[in-house]
């Protein structure tokens, strides 16, 4: 609940480093992840969500949990460990928690694709 009244990390990074962006067709919902990487690090995450209390909740802790990983640490957030992070999410609301974990993937997909490294 805290993650979402009081979501942390949003907004744009300027010249982020690689940027992600998952929808869900289903509702129509949207999020947007931007990385800043530093020595295979994620010196910085911010995003930009348009969805449910719970899709934002998640945006804010996948954020939360990225920032300062490795490319290789942040690869293993799954929507499973984001929902269990957020002590549990309504079963209707699962789906909610795919999103985040996939843009973050998609962010670093377009990092690697951008920087040819293979990660
Ligand atoms: Fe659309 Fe939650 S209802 S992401």
């Amino acid at each position: 609940m805290d993650h979402f009244t009081n979501p942390r990390n949003v907004g744009e990074i300027p010249n982020p480093d690689g940027v992600g962006e998952e929808g869900n067709p289903v509702c129509g919902d949207m999020m947007t992840f931007y990385i800043k990487v530093k020595d295979n690090r994620l010196e910085d995450v911010k995003f930009k969500t348009f969805g449910c209390g719970a899709a934002i909740a998640v945006s804010s802790m996948v954020s939360e949990m990225a920032k300062g990983k490795t490319i290789e640490e942040a690869r293993r957030i799954t929507p499973e460990l984001v929902a269990k992070e957020l002590e549990g999410l309504p079963k209707n609301k699962f789906h909610c928690s795919n999103l985040g974990a996939q843009a973050l993937n998609k962010a670093i997909d377009d990092y690697v694709a951008k920087h040819g490294k293979s990660v």
